[in-house]
């Protein structure tokens, strides 16, 4: 299979070390900060510097495997019980991305089986899931590209959920490259995104590094767009769905759900089946992520609101199913989800193109 416009790759394990591109200083400067120890990398998380739910998870994996380099050093016959509270620590790096979580009980069962230095059966596991992620964003690309059936589609995007947000390739953007790469997709709108500029900083850096011309707009724009017949799709990525088909993503996701339903137009969620929580009955139950009032205040480093102002910044919302058209997996798609749909999908059950 020849894939198209699929030149960045976030995250790389080399000689026991890991390397993230710095996202926070993106698209002014390209650079990647190499990381020795899990507490450094939870950090990482933490302040942004990878972000995007499945890149969450496999830079959580690789952070295991430098925990499990320090720990058997440290003490070999004890490693297991002392790793506990590095897994703990970068467990609490985000809480709404349920990948983290996912990868993180992925490496928790193969450090339980283990015997020996754990250093090269638990990398070909953090490989495993980072080589997975992009083999799912494929298919998914393939699969959401499929049911763009109008020709010369305009879409709008929002936040980043493409290569950068994953192992590679993208969600959301892996649709958008596929069905770009295949004709059918000819004009790319994107969110700027405040207050992290995901679409403007990342999502616009990326789509133009793979030669997609790209078209921003403020988040005020997209009503004004859609009402001019301008969008057929709008698609984007999620941090976690839970069972019902409910989908958190990044704040303004649900505005843009309930203006694609007023204007008739179509709306698509990406997401790997790592990001669905079959524990998670419904999408108010999906912890929400609150972050500092500070971006909301400043625009970068410049304050913009006046002394004295406060602001809420929750980092994600919820959009509930039914406001969703289709949900695109690595297992097939979904229309119009719910619990039936999600938990037959889950089981293997759903529809494939
Ligand atoms: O706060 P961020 O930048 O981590 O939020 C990211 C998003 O909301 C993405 O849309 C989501 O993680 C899907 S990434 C493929």
């Amino acid at each position: 299979m020849v894939i198209q416009y699929d030149t960045i790759r976030p995250i790389r394990f080399d000689n026991k070390k890991l390397y993230l591109i710095d996202q926070r200083v993106l698209p002014t400067k390209k650079t990647e900060i190499e990381y020795t120890s899990s507490a450094q990398v939870a950090a990482a998380i933490k302040d942004m510097v990878v972000r995007g739910a499945p890149a969450i998870g496999i830079t959580a994996a690789y952070a295991v495997v430098l925990a499990a380099i320090q720990r058997y050093a440290e003490d070999s016959k004890n490693w297991k019980r002392l790793i506990q509270q590095d897994i703990q620590f970068l467990a609490e790096s985000r809480p709404t991305a349920v990948n983290l979580f996912w990868a993180l009980n992925k490496m928790q069962t193969h450090i339980n089986n283990l015997q020996g230095d754990p250093f090269s059966p638990l990398k070909t596991v953090a490989d495993d899931i980072h080589q997975q992620d992009i083999e799912a964003n494929y298919t998914m690309g393939k699969i959401g590209a499929e049911l763009i059936v109008q020709q010369s589609a305009a879409v709008l995007t929002h936040c980043n959920a493409g290569a950068l947000a994953t192992g590679g390739y993208g969600t959301a953007l892996g649709v958008i490259r596929s069905a770009y790469a295949d004709k059918k997709i000819i004009k790319v709108y994107a969110d700027e995104t405040r207050p992290w500029l995901q679409g403007a900083r990342l999502t616009a850096w990326e789509m133009l590094q793979d030669n997609i011309p790209v078209t921003l707009i403020a988040e005020s724009a997209a009503a004004s767009l859609m009402q001019q017949g301008k969008i057929s799709w709008v698609i984007v990525g999620a941090d976690r769905i839970a069972a019902n088909g409910d989908v958190a993503n990044k704040i303004g996701t649900y505005g843009l759900a309930i203006l694609a339903r007023y204007h008739r137009v179509k709306f698509m969620v990406a997401a790997p089946t790592t990001t669905i929580d079959m524990n998670i009955t419904q999408g108010q139950d999906i912890p929400i992520e609150q972050r500092s009032s500070d971006e909301v205040l400043h625009c970068s480093e410049h304050r913009v609101a006046a002394e004295g102002a406060q602001a809420w910044n929750p980092a994600f919302d919820v959009t509930p199913a039914n406001l969703v058209d289709a949900i695109v997996t690595e297992k097939g798609f979904i229309e119009n989800p719910n619990t039936i749909k999600i938990a037959s999908l889950m089981s293997g059950g759903s529809n494939k193109i």
